[in-house]
């Protein structure tokens, strides 16, 4: 990380049309994509819960088919960095961008190979070091008192308990002594393992990794130091699998819309974009980003900078196609402020693909993953949508497929709409795999 800002890579070179990726992306989208039950925690995929990633056996399928070894794959909404990890395992250059703070360390630490004999011992130390800090509580609760502002200590307050608070804060103090980025790195994601968990999290919050945080009353969580210890290990063994990297792998914190890239320069995109009713990621990762140092309102600033955020302020302008805007001006009979919600996430997503484009050499193909959904009763077909934007920003539409998802292991969010319905049970059993190639 840390190479924002500056553009990456070697000029296009050539960037042939080609009818071959046209085709060959066009057989794929005619297979069974479903992957229902492939293993996705291999390698590094596992080590930390992500909501609605996909399974590697996509990116994976794509990648092989249409790039060969030393090419460049990008994922500019990257997440956990499924395509990034695939990238890596199969020899291809990858960058990575999100604007996410903890999805870019899952990306950047997820594609690290770390020596596991190391990561062990230091494991033991960081634990050694927490338990010791943690016979001063005082010092611990002094340190409480300066580290955080007021707004993010009275969220800390109200979400974990105060034994849980000097246990995580013990962590903290004894993770920021390892010096190395890349080990330190992983055990902040350990550490926000333990807080972001489908079971057993040791925040006050139901289910951090699935749905919208309630308070619990009557939870009475682990302890945070126990818990570090367990997932540790377990992150540990998946991380003997991660080969080491022997091309260039390139993540940092960046907006999709403007990518540090040089024009031409990618032979392929793998992405899964935001869906059109948002998911709010910071909602859950404020849980552990307040603890790794980030302020809660600087996390609330960026919150409005995702794609598909509910903050109409300063959204994209200029028209949307044809099908894109009837999908709108539909909504708009039903609920004026969701339409308008809608509008902006589809121009927003118009402005990431012709950024996807710019950066896409000739004849090369995008691949993105996305769902429908369902908006004040008004059926949300993104896929059509983003396949007819696609279209209008310079690429051709090779094909559509859909696929079945689980929804427990795409780990999509639980939300309740007006009349107390999931409305995941409405939108979310399945998908769409849209194929473009840049003209
Ligand atoms: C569905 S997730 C991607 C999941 C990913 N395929 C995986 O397997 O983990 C969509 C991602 O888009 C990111 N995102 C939202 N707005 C963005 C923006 N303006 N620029 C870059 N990434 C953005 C979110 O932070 C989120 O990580």
């Amino acid at each position: 990380m840390g190479h924002a800002g500056t553009e990456l890579g070697a000029p296009a070179i050539g960037g042939e049309r080609s009818e071959d990726t046209f085709r060959t992306l066009a057989a794929l989208l005619r297979r069974d994509l479903d992957f229902g039950s492939s293993d996705s925690g291999y390698a590094s995929h596992a080590i930390h819960p992500f909501a609605a990633k996909f399974p590697p056996q996509i990116p994976r399928l794509f990648i092989e088919e249409l790039t060969q070894s030393g090419d460049s794959v990008l994922d500019p909404m990257a997440g956990s960095g499924t395509t990034i990890v695939e990238a890596l395992m199969l020899r291809r250059e990858a960058f990575g961008f999100d604007i996410d703070p903890l999805a870019v360390r899952l990306c950047t630490v997820k594609t690290t190979w770390l020596d596991p004999v190391d990561l062990q011992r230091r494991c033991l130390a960081i634990i050694e070091d927490a338990l010791d800090m943690g016979k001063s509580g005082s010092h611990l609760r002094r340190e409480l008192e300066t580290r955080y502002d007021a707004e993010t200590r009275k969220f800390i307050d109200y979400w974990f308990l105060p034994e849980t608070q000097l246990e995580l804060l013990a962590l903290v103090l004894a993770i920021e002594r390892v010096s190395e980025p890349a080990p330190r790195g992983f055990f902040e994601l350990v550490l926000s393992s333990t807080i972001i968990a489908k079971t057993g999290g040791v925040s006050m919050a139901r289910d951090l990794a699935h749905s919208r945080p309630h308070r619990d009353p009557a939870k009475n969580p682990r302890n945070a130091i126990t818990e570090f210890r367990l997932r540790s290990a377990k992150a540990l063994k998946k991380f003997q699998n991660l080969p080491q990297r022997v091309k260039k792998v390139f993540v940092a914190e960046r907006d999709a819309r403007n990518l540090p890239l040089p024009t031409g320069s990618i032979d392929l995109v793998v992405t899964s974009p935001p869906y059109a009713n948002a998911l709010d990621y910071m909602r859950a990762h404020k849980f552990s980003l307040a603890w790794l140092g980030y302020p809660l309102r600087a996390l609330s600033a960026l919150r409005g900078r995702y794609i598909g955020s509910e903050n109409l302020h300063g959204g994209p302008t200029g028209e949307l196609p044809r099908r894109s805007a009837a999908a709108v001006r539909a909504l708009a009979e039903r609920d004026a402020r969701k339409a308008k919600v809608l509008a902006k996430y589809l121009g927003e997503m118009r402005d990431a693909l012709a950024e996807t484009n710019r950066v896409l050499k000739p004849g090369k193909g995008a691949v993105l993953v996305v769902g429908p959904s369902i908006m004040r009763g008004v059926p949300i077909l993104t896929h059509e949508y983003l396949a007819e934007i696609g279209s209008s920003v310079g690429f051709r539409l090779a094909g559509v497929q859909k696929r079945r998802i689980d929804r427990d292991r795409r780990m999509l969010p639980v939300s309740l709409d007006r009349n107390g319905h999931s409305t995941i049970e409405q939108r979310m059993h399945e998908e769409y795999v849209v194929g473009l190639v840049k003209e």
